[in-house]
């Protein structure tokens, strides 16, 4: 077990990286490519529809927002179910990039990407003894705890291994992130954390146990979260409480600020990451605790595209649909979330009048709709249109709804480019099924 009370702080990337902003991306010979390789070349290899990640993108993301906190001596965990694809984890395992999980299988991924247990924080509202056991054994960094029942299990399983669990108890302190409703984590109504109120009573209690090190708090307000101000308001609620803790005597060490920041889409700007460095400052900079964070979105999802085929054009009642070979399965924000995804054409812009396409994908749901696009000129069917901002919580939340395959990811880095996780197909799902011999006349009784 760790008993450090600050995350190894990140180590800097080793040479100066290139300024590239969204400039992985970009159009040469009129067509588009990611980190110079034509994603025409990657879909005649691949097939489509797929996910593309960029690897200079994954470690700019990250350099960038370790230069606007680390002076403040917060530490990155990345969240891990925004894209657990290993090759993702490993750029940022180099990069000295800790990791925020929430499943015994995030908890895998995360220490075969070689990240040290000393850098992983184990949060989620619902882990089990099983997980439980297995964080406690791998030495993990900490468990935030969101439920008394919670505290109990971690104390037992510590008891019973004879080692003591590093907790922080996670707090709900009842602040709206003004985000989606469904990606909200923080309001009095949520399932998750412990209700501001409850924190003394139960901080103190904890800190009695000899089977728990209390090391802290951590808070996670919501996600994709732009205008900044929820932020301010949930931290500054966190210093007060740190301040309360204090005065009873109790030892606070560690916060964990969580996860949340949002970026910008094609129609709405990004937040202003020397604005999110100022408030962490303001709020809790003074308090002599270890920081951390936990990004997803912010370090991942304009590192990825997911690239697709148009099918057919169909008018219907007035609606141009561009009936494409990805779908709901693949990308499932726009269903789930009403997220608007950019779509970049991968052909050269081409002239000449052009209706609002409305990009939908094969599945039998009218929720299989990415939205209404009025700015990609004419299309042709066998035209590629990449989906823009998919590195995160794109290929994670892919299923194979409809029987569809599991949509494979390619990785490009410095004019090279690799499957990273490969198409599964129908014939991989159907080897993992056995159906009852009372489903099958044919089979021998
Ligand atoms: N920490 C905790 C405890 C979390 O629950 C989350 C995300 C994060 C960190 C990372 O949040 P981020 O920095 O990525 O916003 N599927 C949704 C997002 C769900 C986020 C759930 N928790 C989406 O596609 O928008």
């Amino acid at each position: 077990m760790s008993e450090a009370t600050t995350l190894p702080s990140p180590a800097r990337a080793a040479a100066p990286l290139q300024k590239t902003g969204r400039g992985w991306l970009e159009r040469i010979n009129n067509t588009l490519c990611a980190e110079g390789i034509a994603l025409t070349e990657i879909a005649a290899a691949v097939g489509t529809p797929f996910y593309c990640y960029s690897a200079r993108a994954l470690r700019q993301n990250f350099a960038d927002l370790s230069a606007a906190v680390a002076p403040l001596g917060v530490s990155i965990c990345f969240a891990v179910k925004a894209n657990s694809n290993l090759s993702v984890l490993t750029e940022f395992a180099r990069l000295g990039c800790g990791m925020d999980i929430v499943s015994g299988g995030e908890m895998e991924r995360a220490l075969a990407a070689g990240v040290p247990p000393a850098r992983i924080i184990f949060s989620g509202v619902g882990k089990t003894r099983d997980e439980i056991r297995r964080a406690l054994t791998a030495g993990l960094h900490q468990i935030n705890i969101e439920s008394v029942a919670e505290l109990e299990s971690v104390a037992e399983v510590a008891r019973s291994l004879g080692l003591r669990a590093p907790i922080a108890l996670r707090v709900n302190p009842d602040v709206d992130a003004g985000t989606h409703a469904k990606i909200t984590t923080a309001r009095k109504d949520s399932k998750f954390g412990i209700a501001i109120d409850e924190i003394p009573a139960l901080y103190a209690r904890a800190s009695a146990m000899p089977e728990l090190m209390v090391t802290g708090l951590a808070v996670h307000i919501g996600s994709q979260i732009r205008d900044l101000a929820p932020f301010r308001k949930a931290w500054s609620a966190l210093a007060d409480l740190v301040r309360t803790l204090r005065a009873a005597d109790l030892q606070v060490a560690r916060l964990d600020l969580g996860g949340g920041l949002g970026v910008g889409t094609d129609t709405e700007a990004g937040p202003d990451l020397a604005e999110y460095a100022r408030i962490i400052a303001e709020t809790v900079g003074d308090l002599g605790c270890a920081l951390n964070i936990e990004p997803g979105r912010w370090l991942a999802a304009r590192a990825g595209i997911l690239v697709s085929e148009v099918i057919y054009l169909k008018d219907a009642s007035g609606a141009h649909f561009a009936v494409v070979d990805a779908a709901m399965n693949d990308l499932m924000r726009p269903a789930l979330y009403d997220a608007r995804h950019p779509v970049l054409p991968v052909h050269a812009p081409r002239g000449g009048a052009a209706p609002v396409w409305r990009i939908v994908g094969p599945i039998c749901e009218s929720s299989d709709d990415f939205g209404a696009y009025p700015d990609l000129g004419p299309l042709h069917a066998g035209d590629l249109l990449a989906f823009d901002n998919a590195g995160a919580y794109g290929a994670t939340m892919s299923s194979t709804y409809n029987s569809r395959p599991l949509v494979p990811e390619v990785m490009v880095d410095a004019g090279r480019f690799r499957v990273v996780r490969k198409r599964a197909g129908t014939d991989v799902f159907l080897d993992l099924e056995s159906p009852a011999e009372w489903c099958n006349p044919r089979a021998a009784r």
